[in-house]
């Protein structure tokens, strides 16, 4: 019997003995000598593609350098700040590199409890902001996740937006809340992007009443989306910013990018075992440096265009297509079962990303069109062949 391996995959939908040896590019291969077109890239970490060569030159370099030093600074962590801060603007610098970004979220709450002296939390339902008690608090649907002062708003497509301002505005109104926190795209449930103008209400709603504003970019951020960030185009400046996945390639790293306006003191952003780590921090360089060397917002508008013309008509059999750039996600209605839908897209060789009915998206932005196209395909037949089953079997 094959030893076990971690995998959060629903377990009946993986084939027999599934098991990854190496990845090229957007390409996974496994054990039995099979090849997948990879769309769950490390969960949108990997971005610019497995084992990129120049990303893989550098971490290389590092490995035969130095991997940890702890609490002392090194030159390769300076230099993940340098390059981590020339994607923001002059008002933001990076306050700290940690590994997770359920580790980010924690420490944004306690910053934004100190800047404010205030200790409620605004979260809105569905926003994936990481699994630990805090972070799940703020969004993620965790019964265990019983903490004082934090408040759940609904977001798309619970409630109108106009009816989801009217609560934060209730609630902001108190005087009493320190920070609200947003996923700009709902990235791990429907995908929804909330308008414009919600957010730039939310903005000067928290502005007005002195609480702090903080974006979740970790899975939008560097690119994913299009924009180096998805705020960037819904017209606000966050006073906490989160990063992280993307920028990594696969490596564990976050970030928390602060306001210059809101000086750091020591307790904040207290270090942890990995923060900053030497091997995470050439990730860094090494993925950020590739970036720059690419039209990956380009690249991005093009997988866009062939997700839309590929999967968009899938509308046809209530299946709902939402997201942006290279983060994408299809909202199965009740009846389809996600599990035949998914094993059948293994099946014919491609991997995709899955949480509760919803199937996501999330090539690395290097994938050649070919492979996405024929990706698309797969998913699209695999739809229609598991609606056309339910619609057999009365369940839709
Ligand atoms: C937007 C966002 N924030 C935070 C997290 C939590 O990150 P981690 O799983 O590294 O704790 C995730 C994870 O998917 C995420 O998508």
């Amino acid at each position: 019997m094959a030893a076990m391996t971690y995998s959060y995959y629903p377990p009946d939908v993986l084939p027999q003995g599934f098991r990854v040896i190496r990845g090229a590019n957007d390409l996974l291969f496994t054990e039995d000598g099979k090849q997948y077109i990879d769309l769950l890239s490390g969960s949108g970490t990997v971005f610019l593609g497995h084992a990129n060569p120049a990303i893989t030159r550098t971490i290389k370099e590092q490995l035969d350098t130095l991997w940890s030093t702890g609490a002392v600074p090194t030159c390769i962590a300076s230099e993940a700040w340098t390059a981590v801060e020339a994607f923001l603007p002059t008002s933001h610098r990076l306050a700290v590199l940690y590994s997770t970004g359920m580790e980010a979220v924690e420490f944004a709450v306690r910053v934004a409890r100190q800047v404010t002296g205030r200790k409620g939390l605004i979260g809105f339902n569905g926003c994936m902001h990481g699994k630990s008690m805090a972070a799940a608090r703020l969004g993620w649907p965790n019964q265990l996740a019983t903490l004082p002062d934090f408040h759940s708003l609904p977001y798309l497509p619970e409630e109108q937006e106009e009816v989801i301002l009217e609560h934060a505005r209730d609630l902001l109104a108190t005087g009493s809340i320190a920070g609200v926190f947003l996923e700009p795209l709902l990235g791990s449930r429907g995908g929804h992007i909330p308008s414009r103008r919600f957010v730039e209400q939310l903005s000067s709603l928290c502005g007005e009443h002195g609480s702090l504003l903080v974006l979740d970019e970790i899975f939008t951020g560097f690119h994913r989306t299009g924009p180096v960030f998805l705020h960037h185009e819904l017209g606000v400046t966050p006073d906490i910013l989160l990063v992280g996945k993307a920028m990594g390639s696969g490596f564990p790293v976050s970030g928390v990018v602060l306001d210059r306006r809101y000086p750091i003191q020591g307790s904040m952003l207290p270090g942890s075992t990995f923060a900053g780590n030497a091997l995470a921090a050439a990730a860094v360089v090494a993925t950020l440096r590739e970036m720059r060397t690419r039209d990956v917002a380009g690249t991005v508008r093009a997988i866009e265009q062939t997700v839309l013309r590929s999967l968009n008509d899938l509308g046809e059999l209530g299946i709902a297509l939402r997201g942006k750039g290279a983060l994408w996600v299809l909202e199965l209605p009740p009846g389809l079962s996600l599990s035949n839908i998914v094993a059948r897209i293994l099946r014919n060789g491609v991997v995709v990303s899955t949480t509760a009915n919803f199937i996501r998206l999330l090539p690395a932005a290097t994938i050649p069109q070919a492979h996405l196209t024929r990706a698309c395909e797969v998913i699209a037949q695999a739809c229609r062949a598991g609606s056309g089953a339910a619609a057999q079997a009365g369940s839709v």
